[in-house]
């Protein structure tokens, strides 16, 4: 079984911190993304589970075996790269062999190989062309091809897809789904792209400086972010996040800021020292125009149209929210707008810390009158 453990791992290059304290479990057979900003550090993880880059600090298992200085060729996992160095001079067929002719694999078994992987990624009819004779997609295909051939216990993608265009990567990206279902293999995949991450992944773990920030379903992270960081990385355009102070008002709990007062949906008292700075969460997509409370007062500055859909723009106090709705939205630049959120898509993060803050007990089965805002968690 190809389950990767990694443990505690951290990599430093001088003086930067590539990976810090990295602690995850890959199941067997999931699809697991890394995601993160440019820079977070989700490449050289990569490279540390597959063997390129040794760990400063750590250990990694694969299955029972600690692969942690086990060289790259011995681990079982075969790696795609971002730049998926074909060999111009060989053919698809020579490419897609190339490791079982490394390994000295009988030459029958090796055409068997061949052209059984490139049945499954539709290769067949050009097993004998040059890679110049291939458009971007089939190339990428051949690379997939190479990796596959070897049967490994997982697969490990550096961005695979970023050389395609748009059209190219959502049916590679719908096919890489397909392929990861039919073979039943690990899969680790690291990409700066939530789409990918949140259509292809099992589970998505989210880097940040080298740290991990969340790690969890796409449903899981992009409905219960667990850090303002989460909030604003998934989404398109972005969570909105406002500063904004909690206070009590007859014995119910709103957010306020300026030209906003979003009602909670919890009971409490608090004195006017002990109300709380938080960070106001609420997605474009939850926004209503109108509504029952004061809510968020502002005014439109731009709208766009999306095709399907509309965005609007609009200043609200020092700050800026985004509200994205089916077309057309009825509003236009200047118009003055009251927007409002149903209490179950406010979300609160910790001013300083950025974590979330737990306000409303999110289990199904959850007593809501017991739930209090616990500001001391974080
Ligand atoms: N060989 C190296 N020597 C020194 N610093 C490095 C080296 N490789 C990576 N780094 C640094 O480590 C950090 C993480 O790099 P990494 O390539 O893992 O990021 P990434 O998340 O894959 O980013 P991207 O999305 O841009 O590919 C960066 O600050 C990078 O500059
Ligand atoms: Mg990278």
């Amino acid at each position: 079984m190809s389950r990767i453990h990694i443990e505690a791992a951290s990599k430093r290059f001088d003086k930067v911190t590539a990976v810090d304290q990295v602690t995850l479990d890959i199941e067997h057979g999931e699809f697991l993304v890394l995601l993160g900003p440019s820079g977070c550090g989700k490449s050289t993880l990569l490279r540390a589970i597959a063997g390129l880059t040794p760990l400063t600090e750590g250990r990694i298992t694969l299955g029972d075996k600690d692969i942690t200085h086990t060289p790259p060729r011995d681990r079982d996992l075969a790696m795609v790269f971002q730049s998926y160095a074909l060999y111009p001079h060989l053919s698809v067929a020579r490419n897609i062999g190339f490791p079982l002719r490394a390994r000295r694999r009988p030459k029958a078994e090796i055409r068997e190989k061949v052209e059984q992987v490139a049945r499954t990624l539709d290769l067949s009819a050009l097993l004998d062309r040059r890679p110049r004779e291939l458009s971007g997609g089939q190339r990428q295909r051949v690379a997939l091809g190479r990796a596959l051939v070897r049967d490994p216990g997982a697969f490990l993608m550096d961005e695979p897809l970023s050389n395609l265009d748009a059209k190219l990567r959502t049916a590679t990206r719908a096919e890489l789904s397909e392929l990861h279902r039919r073979l039943g293999s690990t899969f680790v995949y690291v990409t700066h792209d939530q789409v990918e991450a949140m259509t292809m992944a099992t589970r998505i773990a989210l880097l940040n400086g080298g740290k991990l920030e969340q790690v969890g379903s796409p449903t899981e992270v992009y409905d219960r972010p667990a850090s303002a960081f989460v909030a604003g990385f998934l989404g398109s355009p972005a969570m909105n996040l406002l500063d904004a102070r909690v206070v009590s008002r007859e014995g119910r709990l709103h957010a306020v800021a300026e030209d906003v007062d979003v009602a909670l949906d919890i009971t409490g008292e608090l004195s006017d020292q002990d109300s709380q700075d938080v960070v106001l969460g609420i997605r474009p997509e939850h926004l209503r125009i109108g509504g029952a409370h004061p809510g968020l007062r502002g005014v439109v500055r731009l709208v766009e149209n999306l095709g399907s859909e509309e965005l609007a723009h609009v200043v609200v106090g020092d700050a800026r929210v985004c509200l994205r709705g089916s077309r057309p939205l009825d509003l236009a630049t200047g118009d003055a707008v009251t927007l409002s959120a149903a209490p179950q898509h406010i979300h609160l993060f910790h001013r300083e810390s950025g974590k979330r803050l737990v306000w409303r007990d999110e289990s199904p089965t959850a007593n809501r009158a017991a739930v209090e805002l616990d500001y001391s968690a974080p």
